[in-house]
């Protein structure tokens, strides 16, 4: 009996134990949940609390240092990059401070070009990550067309490569346009360079791992070949010191000596196609600038793989072809055709001239143009604002968002399109 209750004393006893045990070893699991739920939480807190202290400083600092109109910078250095391309390193000739920038965003040039009866105006990107002490730009000299040799080199890009070197004092807007990589956001990103297009996605990636962010990016860089491909040893390092850079360098024309595998890694021009060999799958927000049939071949493609509109971002550094085509199809949902199709007159005051308007043609400057109407022109894309002109009546429609909305009762020609009857000063 004294054994039986022993036993059962026993039993309890152990019993107990596990119990308490069990009590103790879930406590403990969850003490230690708690703890590293705690510690996620001040992770991410201490996350948001840098990110708005970042945001609230490059707010402060932007309203602090920025200017209007034109402001005096002086190159610093001048560095040729090879393929045709020299970067313009500009510190502000007053020694003030700089105001920081968002990445992909340009500067407007002003240049007094001898034998130029105006200032010729010109818009170049920020082609590295924003610093207090200087801006780059990096710029192609352009030469005359493939079917026209005859006619004058790029005007401006040439004039920076043979006239402008260091100690040149130069007249420069303050950063501006829409076309920028959203650093607010950590979704996995895929930046697409063509040629000299490269300089506003080179500012973004800097941004990315100067940051210290391990945001997932994509860079895919097209060039002809070695010739053309500049800042070689910085996107090497770039992707070599981080793993969240994936570097795709693509040659559409491998010359003998460019080395597959080590000067580039696709021999083929960028593509949908290759993204969709190359990417773990179409999620990712896209920004591209390059030229214009590689612009419209990612647009469509991009699209057409079931990437949203709202994730593809480009930029073109000639008249916006992409947009425009883009804009003109919606264009014909809004109606706009219908105004076009029934027939209203553009009436140019200065030139005394009234002519049936042409919607095929494209922009009011085009129109003009078309016309023998002489209206300024710089960017032909919305952003340098050389061909702001004034609404006398009537109003106009914008076939892509311009770089700096115009003052009311004005409209930048190159970009816009008449709702109905209009009058012009030009
Ligand atoms: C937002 C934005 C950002 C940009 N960023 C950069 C950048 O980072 N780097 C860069 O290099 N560029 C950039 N550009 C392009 C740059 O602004 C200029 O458009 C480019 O340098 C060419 O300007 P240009 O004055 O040299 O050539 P233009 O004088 O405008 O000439 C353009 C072409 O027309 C040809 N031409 C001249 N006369 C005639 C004629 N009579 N008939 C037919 N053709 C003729 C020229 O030979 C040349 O090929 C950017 C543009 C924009 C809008
Ligand atoms: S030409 Fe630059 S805004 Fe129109």
């Amino acid at each position: 009996m004294n054994l039986l209750i022993e036993l059962v004393a026993l039993g309890v006893l152990a019993a107990l134990i596990i119990y308490v045990s069990f009590l103790f070893f879930t406590t403990l699991r969850s003490s230690r949940l708690i703890a590293e739920v705690a510690q996620a939480e001040q992770r991410f807190f201490q996350t948001r609390v840098a990110e708005i202290t970042a945001k609230s400083g490059y707010e402060r600092e932007k309203n602090e240092f920025s200017w209007s109109g034109f402001r005096k910078f002086e190159v610093a250095r001048k560095e040729p990059e090879g393929g045709g391309i020299c970067s313009f390193y500009l510190r502000p000739h007053d020694n003030r401070n700089l105001p920081p920038f968002e990445p992909g965003q340009y500067l407007t040039f002003r240049l007094g070009i001898p034998g130029e009866r105006k200032p010729i105006m010109r818009c170049y990107s920020l082609s590295d990550s924003p610093k207090h002490e200087y801006y780059r730009v990096s710029i192609k000299a352009v030469p005359p067309p493939r079917d026209k040799p005859d006619v004058p080199p790029g005007l401006s890009s040439n004039f920076f490569h043979n006239e402008i070197s260091e100690g040149t004092i130069l007249d420069v807007r303050a950063p501006g346009g829409h076309f920028f990589l959203d650093t607010s956001k950590h979704t996995p990103v895929v930046l697409i360079g063509g040629g000299i297009g490269l300089t506003p996605v080179m500012s973004m990636l800097n941004l990315i791992v100067e940051s210290g962010s391990r945001r997932e990016t994509h860079f895919f860089y097209g060039v002809r070949n070695a010739d053309e491909h500049v800042m070689k040893e910085h996107l090497e390092n770039l992707a070599a010191e981080h793993e969240n850079v994936h570097m795709h360098i693509c040659y559409s024309n491998p010359s003998d000596d460019d080395v597959r595998g080590k000067d580039y890694q696709y021999a083929e021009r960028v593509s949908v196609e290759l993204f969709k060999k190359v990417l773990p799958s179409n999620n990712f927000e896209y920004y591209f600038c390059g030229p214009p049939p590689m612009m419209n071949s990612l647009f469509e493609g991009l699209r057409e793989w079931g990437v949203p509109e709202e994730h593809i971002n480009y930029e073109a550094f000639g008249p916006a072809t992409v947009k425009k085509k883009k804009e003109a199809d919606a264009a014909v949902g809004s109606g706009t055709t219908e105004v076009a199709a029934a027939g209203f007159d553009v009436e140019f005051t200065k030139s005394g001239r009234k002519v049936p308007w042409n919607a095929d043609i494209g922009s009011i400057l085009d129109f003009a143009e078309e016309n023998d109407i002489d209206i300024d022109f710089g960017c032909r894309a919305g952003n340098c604002g050389t061909c702001i002109t004034a609404i006398k009546s009537g109003e106009v429609d914008y076939l892509s968002e311009p770089g700096e909305k115009p003052e009311a009762g004005s409209c930048l020609a190159c970009v816009a399109i008449p709702k109905g009857p209009i009058v012009l000063d030009a």
